[in-house]
């Protein structure tokens, strides 16, 4: 029964290239799978619009198979687009196929026209709230891949009735990586008649169309996955050459933290985790570091501290500090396990040092969430060294799993990892500042040198394990963003094409 007087709720469509556990190779994912969850609880009426991959599995999940077809004309010619519905703890993600862009495709990246595929999926993202005649106040869309829907409101559909009301908000979740293409794309996007706007640092990117350059100039709010973040990116170390952009738009630049998905990461009710614990049976988590070893074939030893990292093997996720300070961790008799997959580089390298140090050094090259699990659960130090790092999900996840996170003081590891300070009985983990290899292995040995003594460990782990990482605070304020951004929207009719011209 309708409730009188009563606003209807906000409707959100929340578009992204990863949603987890369908598609996934980072943070991303997560976020999709866990912030809708919490708006929804707020009381917010979400859709998520995701490609349907070849890849995807929807074996486990209860679809309404077809919901829509329609003709998208789309480089020439008339693409068939079909949509298919899951529903998930109370808001529904939308499947976006078409069998030459998406389902055609096994991978998620690295196709060379990448650039047309992501602008085939933002389109027909677009066109579903006109087929499904589900008009949303806001589209929220998620880093480089969807960077056009922005620009498509502010232009080319500003007057379409379906849309003259429609604000977006763009998250950017990684500023590193921004879509580079070659102009054809605009063509395709239909964009050609206002013509590529020229970059803001780069004379040798005047040709280049970048994605998440329009996402920055045409959203009606931006924001980051941290406050540090967002700070950092208004300057020229962190810019990754669009900084002059985003200082022109600082005024609706926000830092909003991530959460975690607190009831699907709980170590008590993990069903990858061996032994259950919780922050009131911390006794129960040593079996949980036997097992580990054991799995891994290290020497099962109690005592000896064992380091883990879940990672891409990213350059900008601190590998090459890992590297360098490696042989002084394990002179200090540590063992240590990495988990990831990246560039071969990294992998080599890890490979060889588990082949040199077969006591010490465990590398599992490979996307294996039930082993991250354990290695959360199992490990007692975690290190998360970014040289920059926009949230970071895994110093959360590692903290309620009771495993103290080592790290460098950069985005949103800074905003969510407070020094230890044993004379004060205060901090959650080990940060460091400058990046450089002596700098890290100083916080790996502060932390080494604490974990000697059991009962000030279990007060680090505990203050750890009490941490808030839950997105309640964090959805109340994407909320407000969202009533923020319809208020520009309304109030504001083109702001970033008065500012270019
Ligand atoms: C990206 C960022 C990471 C962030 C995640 C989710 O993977 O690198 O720091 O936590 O997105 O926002």
């Amino acid at each position: 029964m309708a409730v009188p007087n009563q606003p209807p709720p906000l409707r959100v469509l929340m578009v992204a290239a990863e949603f987890d556990p369908f598609a996934k190779t980072g943070g991303l994912a997560d976020v999709m799978a866990s912030l809708p969850r919490a708006l929804t609880r707020r009381g917010l009426d979400v859709r998520v619009a995701i490609p349907r991959y070849g890849s995807v599995d929807l074996t486990a999940v209860t679809r309404r198979p077809g919901i829509a077809r329609f003709d998208l004309p789309f480089n020439g010619r008339d693409e068939r687009v079909r949509l298919d519905a899951v529903e998930l703890d109370g808001f529904e993600v939308l499947l976006i196929d078409n069998e030459h862009y998406v389902s055609a495709r096994p991978g998620i990246y690295g196709y060379p026209d990448d650039g047309h595929r992501f602008t085939f999926f933002a389109r027909a993202a677009l066109e579903t709230a006109r087929v499904l005649d589900w008009r949303p106040d806001v589209i929220h869309c998620h880093d480089w891949h969807t960077g056009l829907i922005p620009n498509w409101l502010r232009t080319t559909h500003s007057h379409a009735t379906e849309f003259a009301d429609t604000a977006s908000v763009f998250t950017i979740h990684n500023l590193e990586y921004q879509g580079h293409f070659d102009a054809s794309v605009l063509e395709t996007a239909g964009l050609a008649p206002d013509g590529l706007i020229p970059h803001p640092t780069r004379a040798d990117l005047s040709d280049v169309f970048v994605f998440m350059a329009r996402g920055i100039l045409f959203a009606d709010k931006i924001n980051t996955v941290s406050p540090r973040y967002a700070g950092e990116i208004l300057t020229p170390a962190f810019g990754h050459d669009l900084d002059p952009l985003l200082r022109d738009r600082e005024s609706d630049l926000h830092g909003i933290l991530n959460g975690i998905d607190t009831d699907a990461y709980n170590p008590a009710t993990d069903p990858h985790v061996t032994n259950h614990f919780s922050r009131a049976t911390l006794d129960r988590r040593a079996p949980n570091k036997t097992a580990l070893q054991q799995t891994l074939g290290l020497p099962v030893r109690p005592d000896v501290p064992l380091l883990g990292m879940v990672t891409r093997l990213a350059e900008h996720k601190g590998l090459d500090l890992l590297l360098a300070s490696l042989p002084h961790i394990l002179d200090r008799g540590a063992q240590l396990v990495v988990l990831g997959l990246g560039e071969p580089r990294y992998e080599e390298a890890l490979r060889e040092m588990a082949h040199a140090h077969p006591d010490q050094v465990a590398a599992a090259i490979r996307f294996d969430n039930p082993l991250a699990s354990r290695i959360y659960a199992g490990s007692d130090i975690f290190l998360m060294p970014s040289r920059h790092e926009p949230c970071g999900l895994g110093q959360l996840i590692a903290m309620r799993y009771g495993s103290v996170p080592v790290v460098r003081a950069t985005g949103g590891l800074a905003d969510t990892v407070d020094d230890v300070d044993p004379a004060n009985d205060t901090g959650v983990g080990f940060v460091f500042n400058r990046y450089d290899p002596i700098d890290f292995f100083g916080a790996v040995a502060r932390a080494l040198e604490l974990y000697r003594f059991p009962e000030t460990w279990r007060q680090i782990v505990r203050r750890g394990m009490t941490r808030d990482s839950s997105w309640d605070v964090s959805a109340a304020a994407y909320q407000r963003l969202y009533t923020n951004a319809l208020t520009t929207r309304r109030t504001q009719p083109s702001p970033t094409l008065a500012a270019l011209s």
